[in-house]
């Protein structure tokens, strides 16, 4: 599809709200919405008197100029460090905007075990560091229960931790497909520059994104999984395969308690696994 069909689909779903009565819409940035702000009208006449715009096209559409962007630099990026600095200067999730600090990792990375989880949160937006807020907190408990410590520089002991996105989500809302989508090629070389012998996906965005999957962390978890990167560029870098496995997110822990039985299953697993490697 051309820009400019794409533009003129955009205005006629845009001007179809409006007429319906659909004022405002939640964007990206931040909204003050005590006021009526009438997003959809003002996107409706804006649209329409630009000319055809560069519009970052939906994942079924091709990838952005932004996808191409983040694998070129996640793919040139040697070292931790190297990632880190070049995810700094990408600008190409607009969450950034709204963050007050991008959360890396936090850990050993000479450790054995790597953690992927979603997204940071309000306290990890705050301090900059993954996994420092409520659900952290029983995140270290749990890890503690296999003997694990994120403090420890014994590597045997420690882990290391990252997310799928870098950037607090406003509200703390579930990431979009296409932030995902523009963060994998980021912490698919995060997982590469690691080298973990374990891979733990806590919480469905996170087992589903890196596993490629389309099933619910219900249905992901209790079996190890085989990670490989997706990002064809990466794939040229490594192929090496990573024994993973997929647990509940301690915030769903938070909320059903009764679960835990089931996390404690997973770390067994884990434990077990960890076994094979001393
Ligand atoms: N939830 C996550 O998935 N990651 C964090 O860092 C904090 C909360």
């Amino acid at each position: 599809m051309s820009r400019a069909a794409l533009q003129q689909e955009m205005i006629q779903a845009l001007a179809w709200y409006a007429d319906h009565g659909v004022r405002d819409i939640w964007l990206d940035e931040a909204q003050d919405h005590t006021k009526l702000i009438e997003t959809v009208p003002s996107l409706v006449s804006q649209i329409s008197q630009s000319q055809p715009v560069e519009v970052a096209a939906p994942a079924f559409l091709g990838k952005s100029d932004a996808y191409e962007e983040a694998v070129k630099l996640a793919a040139g990026a040697g070292t931790l460090e190297e990632l880190q600095s070049v995810l700094a200067e990408f600008d190409g999730i607009a969450l950034k905007k709204t963050a007050t600090n991008m959360v890396f990792c936090d850990g050993n990375p000479k450790a054995p075990v790597m953690l992927v989880g979603e997204a940071p949160g309000a306290d990890e937006d705050r301090q900059g560091k993954p996994f420092v807020g409520a659900s952290g907190q029983l995140l270290d408990k749990i890890l503690a229960c296999i003997g694990l410590d994120r403090c420890e520089e014994d590597p045997s002991k420690s882990i290391y931790i990252s997310n799928i996105l870098n950037w607090r989500p406003p509200g703390n809302r579930t990431p979009s497909p296409a932030e995902v989508e523009l963060s994998l090629p980021f912490i698919e070389r995060h997982i590469q520059l690691v080298q973990p012998k374990i891979l733990i996906l806590c919480g469905g965005v996170s087992a589903k994104a890196l596993l490629n999957r389309s099933e619910g962390i219900s249905r992901l978890r209790k079996t190890w999984h085989q990670y490989k990167p997706q990002t064809k560029e990466l794939v040229a870098i490594s192929t090496e395969s990573i024994p993973a496995i997929a647990t509940y997110h301690p915030s769903y822990l938070l909320r059903s308690p009764a679960q835990k039985k089931l996390v404690w299953a997973d770390m067994l697993e884990i434990a077990q696994k960890m076994n094979n490697f001393t």
